[in-house]
């Protein structure tokens, strides 16, 4: 690395999975913290599901001032915080820790870069009409950070219980109906017509699998704004089929790159150089380096 000083004053931030072999993060931390001459280093961990409590300790002793948490640890870890913050709590998932002086707060940055990513792109969900597709983890940060900005959601999913438990703990928090369908080609179709967005947060078109989509262009009017939270390929066959259809799509890169953005934040109390960190993520997915 040219023109890195870690010297005894450096700070360290890093990210916690298993696998974490694969991460982008530390390529694009590390190019935002140099553009920004900032005296942090950041580093990739693997820690094994019965190492999470000890990973966090240690992260307290040796004074690392911010993790990002990724999978399969975003709710696990949770018990070994001191501290959440609310929308963390009531997703129940942690993207990002930060230490204040020993005091280990985590939040949810994945829920928050989501909703920068389509603000960025012009788009307010306010009430707005939202077809989720999938019920995992992204699928419940996305959720609760729409129904939160007033956006009249609904649920389809392969597993219809586990959109029905979604769907609960939204409307738990927020007060708010969710409605819920299985995933199937006629409950897209009609969904979709009554829909203005369309995400896809499971992991369908994620490489290897590139061929692959949940919705053609048939079902895709050219007014539905269509976002798919999968990165890797950063064009996916659900983006080419809703352009095909003439419909305006958000890829999941920009998630990607907000949810590190507001972290960084998070550590450095400094405004991330967001394109940095856009252009460094371009950069390691086209050379394949995840
Ligand atoms: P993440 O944390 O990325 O959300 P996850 O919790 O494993 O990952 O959730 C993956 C989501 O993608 C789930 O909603 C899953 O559907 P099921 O709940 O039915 O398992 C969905 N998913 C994955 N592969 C799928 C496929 N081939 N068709 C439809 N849905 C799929």
């Amino acid at each position: 690395m040219e023109n890195w000083h870690i010297s005894g004053k450096t700070k360290f931030c890093g990210v916690i999975g298993d696998p974490v072999e694969h991460s982008i993060s530390p390529l694009i931390h590390n190019a935002a913290l140099r553009k920004m001459g900032l005296d942090y280093l950041y580093l990739p961990f693997r820690v094994k599901i019965e190492d999470l409590g000890k990973a966090i300790e240690g992260m307290k002793a040796l004074n690392i001032k911010g993790l990002n948490v990724t999978l399969p640890h975003k709710v696990a870890v949770i018990p070994f915080l001191d501290e959440l913050d609310h929308l963390a709590e009531k997703i129940g998932a942690v993207n990002t820790i930060v230490n204040n002086d020993g005091v280990l707060k985590g939040y949810n940055t994945d829920a928050t870069g989501f909703l920068q990513a389509l603000l960025e792109n012009g788009v307010d969900p306010k009430g707005r009409r939202v077809v989720i597709l999938g019920a995992g983890g992204a699928s419940r940060a996305i959720s609760f950070i729409l129904a939160r900005e007033g956006a009249d959601l609904l649920i389809l999913n392969r597993t219809l219980d586990k959109a029905k438990e979604c769907a609960a703990r939204v409307s738990r928090t927020f007060g708010k109906k969710v409605k819920v369908l299985k995933l199937s080609k006629e409950n897209l179709a009609k969904t979709l017509s009554w829909a203005d967005i369309l995400v896809n947060a499971t992991s369908v078109g994620m490489s290897p699998n590139v061929g692959e989509t949940l919705v053609t262009s048939d079902l895709i009017e050219s007014g539905l704004i269509v976002f798919d939270i999968v990165y890797n390929p950063l064009k996916t066959k659900l983006q080419r089929e809703a352009e095909y259809a003439g419909s305006e799509t958000i890829g999941g890169l920009d998630m990607l790159v907000w949810q590190g953005a507001l972290a960084f934040e998070r550590w450095t109390g400094r405004k991330a150089p967001v394109e940095v960190m856009r252009e460094e993520a371009i950069k390691a997915l086209e050379k394949g380096e995840n």
